[in-house]
């Protein structure tokens, strides 16, 4: 995507070849940085310290962090230990898991001379591969926006509520619940994105709205507790949103908050779509609520902001009482029978195993 006429993707092999080469996310809104990361420990920690996040990049960086932990040593026992290391940075996501069994069952029956330029060919693919994905969602997820705009006056906006960020930020390009969004609205289609900002970490006002802005699609920012009066008033025609992990079954787990977006969405029939790769699906599990372990980060994100100070400065300040506790669930899981549809790179179908299998007929 576009960053002031330049294109860009999330991640990318720096100049010498071997390098990786991130935008650092937990500067933006504010400042545009890339940082390079040249070891596992390099690419573990982008994970865990959220520089990058994002369900699809997580499972993309993940990988490339196998390719460096090639480069310094190629043996069985690095193999294992580059899996381990990698898959507990954030345990919701399943890409994560899905990237790195990708990468053992490549790289375990080669010999340790080959690792390296194999990992590092099969991350390019994947890269590629996530990219064409979310494109293809992006064409399928249109056709809804599309169907909403047709039946509407041409000066009236198509209003479709998102929550965190889904966009390209969150993958190697595109996004998946912003890239129906950004395809509708290369076709010219009058839309206008509600905004959730996300707490704790605020990934919609400062990740979606930057990425919105940037491409100029129209926007505007709502506290999370909004959605459910802009929906009763009719204000939102569509929701929108992505996951991290979707079961068998279609539950679907994604950014705590997005749940009660889908009740809100039930009571007043607005349609709720979630976007996502073949590779967000865990087949392994049915039921999302029960068996999808949510990550429970640290409480000082809930007791604490982080916003940019009139001087220019980046700082943090408490915003509750120095003896008060907090407890940071960071996804929640909606029920598939909550869910209007799910939107993939092969099409879309009915949250549940009957319209997954329709998609994914392999998988029986
Ligand atoms: O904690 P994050 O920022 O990694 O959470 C990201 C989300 O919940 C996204 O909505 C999700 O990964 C959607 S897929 C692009």
């Amino acid at each position: 995507m576009n960053i002031d006429g330049q294109n860009y993707r999330t991640i990318w092999l720096a100049d010498d070849g071997w390098a990786v080469e991130v935008i650092d996310q937990t500067k933006l809104p504010h400042i545009f940085e890339t940082c390079r990361l040249e070891t596992l420990e390099c690419a573990a920690a982008a994970i865990r310290d959220m520089q990058v996040r994002g369900a699809p990049l997580i499972g993309v960086t993940a990988a490339y962090g196998m390719a460096l932990a090639m480069r310094s040593d190629a043996s069985d026992g690095n193999i294992q230990h580059a899996y381990d290391f990698l898959r507990a940075t954030r345990p919701t996501a399943v890409n994560l898991r899905w990237a790195l069994t990708e990468m053992v069952e490549l790289l375990a029956p080669l010999a340790p001379n080959d690792r390296v330029e194999a990992a590092y060919g099969r991350v390019a693919q994947i890269c590629d591969e996530d990219a064409a994905m979310c494109r293809a969602i992006g064409k399928h997820g249109a056709v809804l926006i599309e169907a909403v705009a047709g039946k509407r006056d041409a000066g009236v906006p198509v209003n479709i509520l998102t929550h965190c960020n889904a966009g390209w930020l969150a993958t190697v390009d595109w996004g998946t619940a912003l890239a129906p969004i950004y395809v509708a609205h290369e076709r010219g289609v009058n839309l206008h994105v509600w905004v959730d900002e996300t707490r704790p970490r605020n990934q919609g006002a400062s990740l979606t709205a930057w990425e919105l802005a940037s491409h100029g699609v129209a926007h505007t920012l709502i506290v999370d507790n909004l959605g459910g009066h802009l929906m009763q008033r009719g204000m939102v025609d569509l929701c929108f949103t992505g996951s991290d992990r979707v079961t068998a079954e279609g539950d679907v787990c994604n950014k705590v908050g997005t749940y009660l977006k889908a009740l809100a969405a039930h009571d007043c029939g607005v349609p709720f779509h979630v976007a996502l790769p073949y590779n967000t699906i865990d087949w392994s599990i049915r039921d999302g609520v029960c068996d999808i372990p949510i990550e429970q980060r640290d409480a000082s994100e809930v007791l604490n902001i982080s916003g940019l100070g009139e001087d220019g400065v980046q700082r943090t300040v408490k915003i509750a009482p120095a003896n008060s506790s907090a407890v940071n669930y960071a996804f929640d899981v909606t029920p598939a029978r909550l869910v209007s549809g799910l939107i993939t790179e092969r099409g879309r179908c009915a949250a549940s195993r009957q319209g997954l299998m329709g998609l994914y007929p392999e998988q029986t």
